[in-house]
């Protein structure tokens, strides 16, 4: 029988995972639920056995999913995850897990009550370039890693505002804190500071910085840099350089370069890492078993505090320790 999955949102990732979802075997979109039924019958009419709703619980009442797909802006976040976790339906959220810290702090502990299966959409950690650099690691030292999400404002009017995205730092440059931890281990201090410039007097209704650098110190006891902007007029870079004992491994969405002494190795991703994280929460939802989902609700957690603690740090000037 075919495994049933609804999607909550209609935007851009909410078609990216339905239209990755209706291509593998044994699965079919059942229903979106979005915050109009005209949009949600638009978005459903691309899939055959979809209906389009205007209420979560009415997808989840006639729809019947196996597992739901939260693809819906930070502020979203709350009421969706609370009716899942009420129903005990597997869910695949989208980062970041919210623009603020309680409601992912709630959530967290009643998933690991419930033992719910989750997965978050850190995508990063699927791509061949993270597990070709954990290999690279192995028997190494990373003292330093310089971060970056250097890029230009999403045009979307939700990105702009605090109450709505939290800002680059929380939104965006979460894909590399997450990467941080993910192949350097946990955070223990952060410091920030966030910056202003000409975006708001640009783009109306901007409240978020234009500019941040994050200091982050890891249990390991190494030192890392991340800084973000969002005022460029072009998508410059993002991405993670470890700095070892042996050389520079520079992690990019794309693959990796292992640079050594007289050596330069470029290792390119040959696999899609998004039909993985669908391909191991959907296995995970089938079977029971969760080994290959690599970001768990609990796990994306731990990465948010990080980002709560540099929006705490920025505000107060004063450094956040976890
Ligand atoms: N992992 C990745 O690579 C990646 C890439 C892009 C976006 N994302 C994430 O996906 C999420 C959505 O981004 P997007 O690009 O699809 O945004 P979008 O603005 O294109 O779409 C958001 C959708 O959510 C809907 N929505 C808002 N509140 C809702 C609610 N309460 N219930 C149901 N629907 C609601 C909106 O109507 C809209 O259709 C964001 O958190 C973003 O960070 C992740």
């Amino acid at each position: 029988m075919n495994m049933r999955i609804g999607i909550v949102g209609t935007g851009g990732f909410a078609k990216k995972h339905a239209g990755i979802v209706s291509r593998m075997d044994g699965c079919e979109v059942v229903g979106f639920a979005g915050t109009s039924l005209e949009k949600a019958e638009k978005a459903a009419s691309g899939f055959a056995a979809a209906a389009g709703y205007e209420q979560v619980e009415a997808m989840l009442d006639n729809g019947k999913p196996d597992a739901v797909y939260i693809c819906v802006p930070p502020m979203a976040h709350g009421p969706i995850e609370r009716s899942l976790i009420e129903r005990g339906i597997p869910f695949l959220v989208e980062k970041p897990l919210g623009a603020e810290g309680s409601i992912p702090g709630e959530l967290a502990k009643q998933i690991t009550e419930k033992r719910l299966i989750t997965s978050v959409g850190y995508h990063l950690r699927y791509t061949d370039g993270a597990q070709k650099t954990k290999e690279l690691l192995e028997g190494r030292y990373v003292g330093l890693a310089n971060g970056y999400w250097l890029g230009s404002m999403p045009g979307v009017s939700w990105w702009r505002t605090l109450q709505g995205s939290g800002g680059q730092f929380v939104e965006q440059t979460t894909h590399i804190t997450d990467l941080v931890r993910y192949l350097c281990g946990e955070v223990s201090e952060v410091y920030a500071q966030f910056n202003r410039v000409v975006m708001h007097e640009r783009v109306p209704g901007t409240e978020v910085p234009d500019n941040g650098v994050v200091t982050l110190k890891l249990r390991s006891g190494a030192v890392v840099s991340l800084t973000n902007t969002c005022m460029l007029p072009i998508n410059h870079t993002s991405g993670l350089d470890l700095v070892t004992d042996l050389g520079v491994v520079e992690f990019r969405a794309h693959g990796v370069r292992d640079i050594r002494k007289g050596q330069i190795t470029e290792f390119l991703n040959q696999t899609d890492p998004y039909v993985k994280e669908n391909e191991a929460f959907l296995h995970a939802v089938r079977t029971g078993d969760t080994s290959r989902i690599r970001s768990t609700y609990e796990d994306a957690h731990q990465t948010h505090l990080v980002s709560m603690a540099a929006v705490r740090s920025a505000e107060t000037g004063m450094p956040v320790r976890l």
